[in-house]
């Protein structure tokens, strides 16, 4: 890395855990005491950075975190942080505490913050951390991988009981606004049915009369993966009862799919990405996202990255419902 004139930098995590905040807290952590810069790990977010609850890191604090789930930092959602007051306060907060730059680990509110923060003179790297996979300039984000295994760990679970039973399931996960965990989730179990809210579907055409016909052809027992953005499973499980005549559970997959230890993808990423921000902060960079394209690290302007769009990939989600159903004679085509 080359020469700088950071001394001092502060690391926060924002907005929801997920796991691999701490692999890329202490890639932040041993990148800058690489390049004899002191690292204050920021407690709570910026509710912690308003409020000065910090913490000296050594490489030693970050020793023993590598697999671990969650943010020792602790993280929150700070609704202060949201006004011009508080964003005021939080740069007097980093004066304060002698900070030359901070690096923020979270999803794209925490960018925005972090926006503000530049613009007030706080050189500020952004890295994406969410289960969600929602952050349209990065292709990858933290945790992503680790959500989409519990899942697929939990629904093969469910999956064992339903086909004792010859039920149907309906899982729904997280994801936000976005169906990317569900559709990750609900390829590699092989759901007969994905729900995302990017993708609006005939339930009558896509769900009931797919599931008579496979019911015909002899199978008895289905898994449904839903997206959290796209509503309440409780009315889709009584029709698919009453419609299809199939006893139908629901599950909602909750906070377990956000904790656990990070798979080696969300520790590479994230300590790829803890790295690229600290050699970006060093060369004097800040307002910069950092995140993935075409499996290589990139970065990209706060503003920039706030505008950027991304999409569901339709061929895939197409394919899900080929692989899920191929052979069944009255399969209808979406
Ligand atoms: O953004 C991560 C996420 O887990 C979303 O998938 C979910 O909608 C939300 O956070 C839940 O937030 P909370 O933990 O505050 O209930």
């Amino acid at each position: 890395m080359s020469e700088n004139k950071m001394k001092r930098i502060g690391v926060l995590t924002s907005g929801g855990d997920s796991p691999g905040m701490n692999t890329a807290i202490r890639a932040v952590v041993r990148a800058a005491l690489d390049n004899d810069i002191e690292v204050v790990g920021i407690r709570r977010g910026y509710s912690g950075l308003i409020e000065g609850e910090t913490v000296e890191l050594t490489a030693k604090s970050v020793s023993e975190v590598i697999a671990r789930g969650g943010t020792f930092l602790c993280t929150a959602r700070s609704t202060k942080f949201k006004t011009e007051e508080g964003v005021l306060e939080a740069v007097e907060s980093c004066k304060k505490l002698g900070l030359d730059g901070l690096v923020v680990i979270g999803g794209d509110g925490s960018f925005r913050g972090a926006s503000d923060l530049s613009k007030q003179g706080v050189p500020c790297l952004c890295i994406p951390g969410t289960i969600d996979n929602d952050i349209s300039c990065t292709e990858y984000t933290i945790g992503f991988d680790t959500a989409v295994n519990t899942c697929v760990d939990c629904i093969d679970k469910i999956r064992d009981t339903m086909q004792s039973h010859n039920r149907c399931s309906i899982v729904e996960v997280m994801g936000r606004h976005a169906g990317y965990i569900a559709l990750n989730a609900g390829i590699a179990t092989g759901a007969m049915a994905i729900l995302i809210p990017e993708v609006p579907i005939d339930i009558e055409k896509d769900v009931i009369v797919r599931m008579r016909a496979a019911m015909e052809s002899g199978r008895h027992h289905f898994i449904i993966v839903v997206a959290e953005g796209v509503g309440n499973i409780d009315a889709l499980a009584e029709k698919i009862k009453n419609e299809v005549g199939i006893e139908t559970k629901t599950t909602v997959l909750g906070h377990i799919q956000r904790g656990g230890s990070p798979t080696a993808t969300d520790r590479v990423w994230a300590s790829r990405l803890g790295y690229e921000a600290v050699k970006l902060l060093l060369q004097g960079i800040g307002d910069r996202v950092v995140g993935v394209k075409n499996g290589e690290v990139v970065n990209y302007d706060i503003q920039e990255a706030l505008k950027m769009t991304k999409s569901i990939d339709k061929e895939m989600y197409k394919m899900a419902y080929v692989v899920s159903t191929a052979g069944l004679e009255r399969y209808k085509k979406i």
